[in-house]
C-alpha cells in the first residue's frame, strides 16, 4: 500500500460528492420490515410504556398504519400477538393454530387490504401457553419434539390465512426441516421460511415482552435450554448451517447491535440473506435516550441501521421502520 505523503485518505472524504460516490453500504426503504403488535378489539390503540411510540393496535388499525409504512417503502410487516384472553392460553397452546385466531385474522386482512405488502408471521408458542414458554413443557422441562408438532401446525395455518413468510423464533431443533415439510404438504411451497437461526437468550427482550404481556406469564423463569448462550458465535454458525440445510430461505440473527459480529459470520460464510433484528429493549434505548435530549435520534439511527448493513445484513427488522422510512423519503 502507498504511504503518506503519496496516500491521503482525506482527500475523499473532502467533499459531498466523492463521500457519495464511495460509500459502501446505504440504507434504503427497501431494507426495513416492521414488527407491530395486534390485539382484539376495534378501533383500538394502545401506547407501550416500555416503548414510546409504539402501540398494540387492534386489525383495522394495524391495517391503517401499515398501509401507510407500506406507502413510504416499508417492504413487510412481522406480526406479534397480544393475547390477552386468559381463555386462549393453554398448557398445549391450541389457539395457536386456530384457523380465526387473531394473527390469522390479521394475516388475511393486511393480505386484502394491501397485497403487495409482504406478510411475516411469528412461529412459537409464547403468547399462547400459560407459562409464557416458546414450548410445550413437561415436568418443568421445554419438550422439543412435541413442540415442533404444535409449530408446524400453527405455520400452516399462517401459510393458509395468507402469510408470505413464517418465521420460526422458538430455538427448537429440527423445526426448519419439519416446517418446511409441513408446508409443502399442505401445498404451502411457495411460503418461504425466515429462520431465527441465531436466537440469543437476551435480555434486550425485555420491553417486548411487556408489549405482548409475556413477562408476568415468565415471571421469574429464563429461555436458556433454547435460546443461545450471549457468550457463543460458533454455534451461531451451527445453528445457521442446520437451518439453511433444512430448508431456511433466509437466516436470521437476534439482537442486533451487540450482535454485529455474528451478523458478520454467518454472511460471510453462508449464501443465504442473513436478517438482523434491532430488538425492543435496543428501539427503547435510543427512544428513551432521544427523550433525555442525550442523543440525536434521527442520526443515531441512521448510523446503527448503517451498522447492519456494513455488518452483512440483507435486511433489518426495527420499530423504526416506519420513522426511518418517512426520514429516507424527505
Ligand atoms: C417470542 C419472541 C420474542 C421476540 C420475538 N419473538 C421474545 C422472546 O423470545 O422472549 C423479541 C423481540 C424483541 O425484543 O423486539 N418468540
Amino acid at each position: 500500500m502507498r504511504r503518506y505523503p503519496l496516500t491521503r485518505m482525506r482527500r475523499l472524504r473532502a467533499h459531498e460528492f466523492s463521500r457519495r460516490l464511495v460509500c459502501e453500504h446505504r440504507l434504503g426503504t427497501d431494507d426495513l420490515v416492521w414488527p407491530m403488535f395486534v390485539c382484539e378489539g376495534e378501533g383500538r390503540r394502545e401506547a407501550v410504556a416500555a416503548m414510546p411510540g409504539v402501540e398494540r393496535l387492534s386489525i383495522d388499525e394495524a391495517v391503517k398504519d401499515a398501509r401507510e409504512a407500506y406507502r413510504l417503502g416499508v417492504q413487510a410487516t412481522a406480526l406479534f400477538p397480544v393475547v390477552d384472553d386468559p381463555a386462549a392460553k393453554s398448557e398445549d397452546a391450541r389457539v395457536a393454530y386456530a384457523d380465526d385466531g387473531l394473527v390469522q385474522r390479521a394475516v388475511a386482512a393486511l393480505k386484502a387490504a394491501e397485497p403487495g405488502l409482504g406478510v411475516i408471521t411469528d412461529v412459537a408458542l409464547d403468547p399462547y401457553t400459560t407459562h409464557g414458554q416458546d414450548g410445550i413443557m413437561r415436568d418443568g422441562e421445554i419438550v422439543n419434539d412435541e413442540t415442533v408438532s404444535v409449530l408446524e401446525k400453527q405455520a400452516v395455518s399462517h401459510a393458509g390465512a395468507g402469510a408470505d413468510m413464517v418465521a420460526p423464533s422458538d430455538m427448537m431443533d429440527g423445526r426448519i426441516g419439519r416446517i418446511r415439510a409441513a408446508l409443502d404438504a399442505a401445498g404451502h411451497t411457495r411460503t418461504s421460511i425466515l429462520a431465527y437461526s441465531a436466537k440469543y437468550a437476551s435480555a434486550f427482550y425485555g420491553p417486548f415482552r411487556d408489549a405482548v404481556g409475556s413477562a408476568a406469564a415468565l415471571g421469574s423463569a429464563d429461555k436458556r435450554t433454547y435460546q443461545m448462550d450471549a457468550a457463543n458465535s460458533e454455534e451461531a454458525l451451527a445453528e445457521a448451517a442446520l437451518d439453511i440445510s433444512e430448508g431456511a430461505d433466509i437466516v436470521m440473527v437476534k439482537p442486533g447491535m451487540p450482535y454485529l459480529d455474528v451478523v458478520r459470520r454467518v454472511s460471510e460464510r453462508f449464501d443465504a440473506p442473513v436478517f438482523v433484528y434491532q430488538v425492543s429493549g435496543e428501539y427503547a434505548m435510543l427512544k428513551t435516550a432521544a427523550a433525555a435530549a442525550c442523543i440525536d435520534e434521527r442520526a443515531c439511527v441512521m448510523e446503527a441501521l448503517t451498522a447492519f448493513k456494513r455488518a452483512g445484513a440483507r435486511a433489518i427488522l426495527t420499530y423504526y421502520a416506519r420513522e426511518v422510512a418517512a426520514w429516507l423519503n424527505e
